[in-house]
């Protein structure tokens, strides 16, 4: 659990309750089940299929594959009951014609993980999704000390 970014939770979900929190590239990030259980809803995109059924499976969580989106080239798994949906494909062609209205965003190592010259379209798609104004939470690995959270 990466506690420097629960630090900024309130900042995330803006004081909801219920918010909607964008996880890109979330691989298997426990925190996604973790903000589930405190009642908000959670998308996620990864490419990997077996880090998306580890998460599910090493949580305990029962899942559908809901349905197929050839827009992404892959595949939707949802965990219904704490409203856990990951879409698994890239992210790269993800935008508001499959999820828009995010409250904010959790990304912890997502954008390190993109090619430098990539890393301009990875911004512009989470901010198509997101409402205006929504922030990111974003922490960096690599950083240490004060710079390892940005906002
Ligand atoms: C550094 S890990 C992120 C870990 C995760 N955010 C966490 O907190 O544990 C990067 C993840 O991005 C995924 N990934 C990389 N490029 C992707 C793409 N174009 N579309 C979807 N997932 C991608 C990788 O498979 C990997 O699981």
């Amino acid at each position: 659990m990466y506690i420097q970014n629960l630090l900024h939770i309130d900042k995330i979900t803006g004081k909801k309750n219920k918010a909607k929190i964008f996880f890109p590239l979330c691989g298997k990030a426990v925190e996604m089940f973790y903000l589930a259980k405190k009642g908000h809803t959670i998308v996620g995109v990864e490419y990997i299929e077996i880090g998306v059924k580890q998460f599910l499976d090493e949580n305990k969580l029962s899942y559908k594959k809901t349905k197929h989106v050839p827009e992404i080239d892959g595949d939707v798994y949802e965990n219904e009951e704490n409203r856990i949906k990951i879409y698994c494909g890239d992210y790269f062609k993800f935008g508001p014609t499959l999820e828009t209205n995010f409250d904010g965003v959790w990304d912890r190592g997502g954008l390190e993980a993109v090619l430098i010259d990539q890393r301009g379209k990875y911004t512009d798609i989470m901010k198509s999704v997101m409402k205006r104004g929504a922030p990111c939470v974003y922490r960096s690995p690599r950083l240490t000390g004060r710079r390892r959270t940005t906002i």
